[in-house]
């Protein structure tokens, strides 16, 4: 597939990485010039051009810009009929889109996660699209059933930052009690991973409940302190 990622910044970084050694022709955008020359050294199949090159020669398009640059930069490319187009541009609709990239087709917004360079990696997309599915078919595609779903799930996937915050509070104390803090960071990062990727979440929480155990006492202190209450009203927030 001849794939062109319009903007070349860290999202578009990660993707190419995840993509490239699959074989796809791809060509990236000038613009971020150390990202693409860096990609163009990398993989013998990465081409770098300006966003009308780009435009040019793929047949899905890929937009890794912000929604600001979007309204400005692709309202003067050469979209043809029959190119498809995947947005990674999280604060505006598809909608918008299709009115800044006909007579292309805006086939749908997809958020990937910068883990993808390196991993099997959670996708969100609305709508769904099996040329999606086929291009991400090594991760894990989520289809959103509606807009509000999908508004959903972008503000939801937000806890990932405090989870890491959580995570260095906890190796900062540990180094403060005699730990090794990469050692614990390592140590937290596996037994994390582990348990999530091994339970759903509820059957996992009953399992650390243990009355008096070391969970459920960290658990109570942070429920009394507002924690989980604080958590969700951030959210409504967003
Ligand atoms: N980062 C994430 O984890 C993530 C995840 C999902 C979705 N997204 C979405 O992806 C989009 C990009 O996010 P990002 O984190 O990758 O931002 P970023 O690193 O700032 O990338 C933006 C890119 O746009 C380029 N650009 C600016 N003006 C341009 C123009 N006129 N023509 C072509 N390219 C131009 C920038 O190039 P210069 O550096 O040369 O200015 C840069 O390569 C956002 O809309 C965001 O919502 C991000």
């Amino acid at each position: 597939m001849n794939l062109g990622f319009i903007g070349t910044g860290t999202i578009a970084t990660a993707v190419v990485h995840a993509l490239a050694p699959l074989g796809h022709k791809i060509a990236v955008s000038e613009r971020s010039a150390s990202n693409a020359t860096a990609l163009n050294a990398a993989y013998s199949n990465v081409s770098v051009a300006d966003n009308a090159g780009v435009t040019a020669v793929a047949d899905v398009l890929f937009l890794g810009l912000m929604p600001d640059t979007a309204r400005e930069a692709l309202p003067a490319l050469p979209f043809r009929k029959g190119q498809r187009i995947i947005s990674f541009i999280a604060d505006l609709p598809l909608t918008d889109v299709q009115a800044l990239v006909a007579p292309a087709q805006a086939v749908s917004l997809v958020l990937p996660f910068p883990a993808i360079e390196h991993t099997r990696s959670p996708l969100v997309a609305f709508p769904h699209s099996d040329l999606v599915t086929e291009i991400f078919a090594a991760h894990d595609v989520f289809a959103m059933e509606s807009e509000a779903e999908f508004n959903a799930i972008l503000a939801a996937q937000a806890v990932l930052s405090p989870v890491v915050q959580m995570l260095l509070t906890a190796s900062d104390w540990a180094a403060t009690q005699g730990a090794d803090a990469t050692k614990t960071q390592d140590f937290l990062r596996s037994l994390i991973a582990s348990n999530l990727s091994a339970s759903q979440l509820t059957p996992l929480l009953q399992s650390l409940g243990t009355t008096g155990g070391y969970n459920a006492r960290l658990h109570s202190h942070m429920s009394e302190a507002g924690s989980f209450t604080a958590l969700s009203r951030g959210l409504s927030a967003l």
